[in-house]
Order: structure tokens, then C-alpha cells, then sequence
């Protein structure tokens, strides 16, 4: 309550108007599957119910409303985790005519100010930033804990020539340098954990030593004491490997400073990323982020290198939230959509409000969305969202409380249009 009231003063004396949008929706392409509602006035037909208010609140903006924000609730049809419900709350914002800066100041005073109304020291502003691409290198994570540091080391320019086949032959060669000696035995657990992981093996430098050269051993940040760790294989696999390495050492041994608190901003996102078994690209955030400023068009079958004007939020390793400068030119609009396999016949029948709206002039724009229930939980030092949530969902996606969901009659999925096919009662749970 305190720390909602402290965002919403904030969110208030920053010239923010709160707005409801429908929970009941178009599907809306956030990422996740919807929970959608039968209509009894249109059997088979459905609602879904809206996974943010993403395209309600641009066109707010193309409507005229310059700054909306709300405390919106979202439902999203995912696995539930430690830090996801199927139903949750963000702190969803949107302004007009901005630029980056200017989103992500009004963020951190909303964050600052919830510090505040809890009567804590609020974090120093501005939230450093890291470039996307040396979160991944150093972090092996999109959203690393900075708590720590133990960053993870680049070998693949020295092991180029190496006379050890498993570095010789990998297009990516990393290692931890772990301050601390480390047995066979515990050598032998991490390994098991990293072949978990994905990777084909994880040599510990003084094993493999007798196989390099003096120039090899020289060049790595390995000091006495430390036992080096290294993972060599395709470079998201490695950085994978090591970046959960990193986090589950970092607990072990006990080297996260809990009395630190770390805002981060990660920014330089790629604009799209390749479906591992379809190939087709597809967006890496959602399809409304503007590309890089001043990049309006790209090869449509290879926008790998096309970046995003995406900002992720991170608190200790958690992410908290994301947002975006938005595409605020159809042309650009329809482009994106293409480039995602999406035709434009398509892309006008999911899209065509946004299209149309956009069509009509569309001021720049950009917004931003905080989980409510990560933010609150990281504030009380919950690991746990459900710590925080009143009447919160099981892991199974039950509510112990009331027993939901249940079945329902025949005659009332008749009057939907609906029919419950026989499931194994096991089979989801
Ligand atoms: P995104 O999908 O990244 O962005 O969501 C923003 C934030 O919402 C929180 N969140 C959740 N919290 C609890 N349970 C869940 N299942 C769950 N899913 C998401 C996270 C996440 O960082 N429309 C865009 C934002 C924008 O571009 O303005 C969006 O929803 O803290
Ligand atoms: P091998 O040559 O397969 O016997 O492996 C020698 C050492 O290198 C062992 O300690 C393996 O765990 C390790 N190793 C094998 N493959 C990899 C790899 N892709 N990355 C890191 N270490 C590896």
C-alpha cells in the first residue's frame, strides 16, 4: 500500500492522467498465451484478456492523452514461477513527444519515490546503463546481478591456435576466474550442473594446463589461488553456461553483498531475434519498439543487426520492467510486421486499428511497464512473488483457497458455445 501510494504521488505530481483500459481484448502479442472468455451473446466467439495495455495506451497518445499511466492488471497464460502469476500488476506508463531520457527519468522518480514512501535510502540516480551485448558478454544474462563481480573472461582470440582440440575447434571460449580453490569432487558437481545446462563439458584450467601453450596460461586473468573455469562452444550456449555458473557460485559462496541494492538499465537491445527451429524472425520485445534512431529500413530476410530502442529495468538480477521508444511511422509499422513473416493483408486484419491510427499522424511516443508484484516482493526481500500476492495461484495454477478453476455444466458451455474435451487429470498439473 505504501510503496503503490509513493508511485502513484509520484505518477501524479509528474502530470500523469490514470486511465482504465478493457481487460477484454483483442489477443495482443506480448509474448505469452491468453486466457481467453467465451461470449454467450456470440458463442464461440472470444475475448482475450489483455496481457498488458500496450496498444490501448499508444493510442492514448495518438488520441491526445500526452502522459497516461495506470496500475494495470495483466493476465498471461505462462508456467508460474517464483517471480510470474497468470494474473499480475504493472506500473504501465506512456508519454508523447519524448526521447529515451526522458522515459526513463520519469521511471527511476516513480522508483525513487516508492523508496521513499517506505522510508528507505532511495537507489542514486540516474540507474547506470549497460549495453545489451556486454550484459550478455560479462553476464552471461540480459539481466545481470551486479551485486557481485566475478565477470566472465573472453579466450577465444588466445585459444585460436591452441594445441587443446576442445578450444582449438570452438567458435566461443570463455571462463570464470572462481576466487577460490576447488576440489575434484565439487569440480565434478559443477561440471554435471553445466552439462544441465547445455554445455558439452567444463574444463577447470589446472587439468587442462598440461595441453597449453605458455602463451595461453600467460594470458589468462587466472589468479593464484582462483581456478579458472572455462566453456567453449557456440556463444550463447557459453554464455548461458557460465552466466548461470556465475549466479549459482555467486550464492555459494556467499559473495553477493545483500546489503547492496543495484538499478540497472539495459539498453541497446536487437530489434529482432531468429526462431531457433523456424528461422523466421520474429521480435525480441514486442513488434511496436522503434528501431535505432535515425534506421528506417533494413533486409527484411536479415535484420539481425538491426538494434532496438528497448530499455529493460533491473533490480539485483530481477528483471522489473521493460519499455520502448515505439514506432510512430506506419510505414516503419508495417515493415516490422513484415519482417516478422507477417503479410500485409495479415497484418491489417490483427492490426488494423493500430495501422489506421498510426496512418492518421501519430506523435513520437514511448512508454514503459514495472511489475508491481516483483518490485514490492524485491522491496520486502521476498524471493518469492507469492510472499507479497494476497490469494495468490500454486504453482499448478490452482487456488488452494477456493479450489479454482473448476469444471463447469454441460448447459452453461452450451449456452458459450464451448466444449470441455475429457483430459488426463494429471496430464497439466
Ligand atoms: P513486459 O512483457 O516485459 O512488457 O512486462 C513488464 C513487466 O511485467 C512484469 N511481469 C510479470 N509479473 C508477474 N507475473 C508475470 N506473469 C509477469 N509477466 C510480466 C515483469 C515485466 O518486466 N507492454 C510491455 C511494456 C511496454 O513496452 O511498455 C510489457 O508488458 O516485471
Ligand atoms: P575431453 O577431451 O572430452 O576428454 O575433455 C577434456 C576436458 O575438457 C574435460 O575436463 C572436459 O570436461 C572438458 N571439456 C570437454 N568439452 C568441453 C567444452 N565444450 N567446453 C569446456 N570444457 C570441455
Amino acid at each position: 500500500h505504501t510503496a503503490v501510494a509513493g508511485i502513484r504521488r509520484a505518477m501524479d505530481e509528474q502530470g500523469f492522467v490514470d486511465v482504465w483500459t478493457p481487460a477484454m481484448t483483442r489477443g495482443t502479442p506480448e509474448g505469452a498465451r491468453d486466457f481467453l472468455v467465451p461470449v454467450r451473446l456470440q458463442p464461440g466467439k472470444f475475448f482475450a484478456l489483455a496481457q498488458s495495455p500496450q496498444l490501448f495506451k499508444q493510442l492514448c497518445m495518438i488520441g491526445g492523452v500526452d502522459r497516461y499511466y495506470q496500475i494495470a492488471t495483466c493476465w498471461r497464460d505462462e508456467d508460474l514461477r517464483a517471480d510470474r502469476q497468470f494474473e499480475f500488476r504493472q506500473l504501465d506508463l506512456e508519454m508523447a513527444f519524448v526521447e529515451a531520457r526522458d522515459e526513463l527519468d520519469v521511471m527511476e522518480v516513480a522508483v525513487c519515490a516508492a523508496f521513499e514512501a517506505v522510508g528507505r535510502r532511495p537507489p542514486p540516480r540516474p540507474f547506470p546503463h549497460i549495453p545489451f551485448d556486454e550484459a550478455m558478454a560479462k553476464y552471461g544474462s540480459d539481466k545481470p546481478d551486479l551485486r557481485f563481480g566475478m565477470e566472465i573472461q573472453d579466450a577465444t582470440a588466445i585459444t585460436r591456435g591452441s594445441e587443446f582440440g576442445v578450444f582449438k575447434n570452438a567458435p566461443c571460449v570463455r571462463y570464470l576466474a572462481v576466487p577460490k580453490a576447488i576440489s575434484r569432487s565439487e569440480h565434478q558437481r559443477l561440471e554435471e550442473l553445466a552439462k544441465e545446462w547445455g554445455a558439452k563439458g567444463l574444463a577447470m584450467l589446472s587439468q587442462v594446463s598440461k595441453f597449453l601453450s605458455e602463451a595461453e596460461l600467460s594470458a589468462f586473468a587466472v589468479p593464484e589461488g582462483s581456478t579458472g573455469l572455462f566453456v567453449a562452444d557456440e556463444e550463447p550456449v557459453v554464455a548461458k553456461v557460465l552466466g548461470l555458473l556465475r549466479l549459482h557460485l555467486g550464492r555459494e559462496l556467499d559473495l553477493i553483498d545483500h546489503e547492496k541494492d543495484v538499478f540497472n538499465w539495459v539498453v541497446d537491445f536487437p530489434l529482432f531475434e531468429q526462431d531457433e527451429e523456424t528461422k523466421q524472425w520474429t521480435f525480441t520485445h514486442h513488434p511496436f519498439t522503434a528501431p535505432a534512431p535515425g534506421v528506417e529500413s533494413w533486409d527484411e530476410s536479415a535484420p539481425g543487426d538491426v538494434r532496438g530502442q528497448h530499455y529493460d529495468l533491473v533490480w539485483n538480477g530481477w528483471e522489473l520492467g521493460s519499455g520502448s521508444i515505439r514506432i510512430h511511422d506506419v510505414e516503419v509499422q508495417q515493415r516490422v510486421f513484415r519482417t516478422m513473416g507477417l503479410s500485409d493483408v495479415e497484418a491489417q486484419s490483427k492490426f488494423g486499428f493500430l495501422l489506421d491510427a498510426l496512418a492518421m499522424g501519430a506523435p513520437p511516443h514511448g512508454g514503459f511497464a514495472m511489475g508491481i508484484e516483483r518490485f514490492v516482493a524485491q522491496l520486502a526481500g521476498e524471493p518469492d512473488i507469492r510472499q507479497i500476492v494476497a490469494f495468490p495461484k500454486v504453482s499448478s495454477g490452482s487456488d488452494p483457497l477456493t479450489g479454482a478453476p473448476t469444471p463447469m455444466p454441460d448447459e452453461v458451455l452450451r449456452e458459450l458455445g464451448v466444449k470441455a474435451l475429457p483430459q488426463e487429470p494429471s496430464s497439466r498439473a
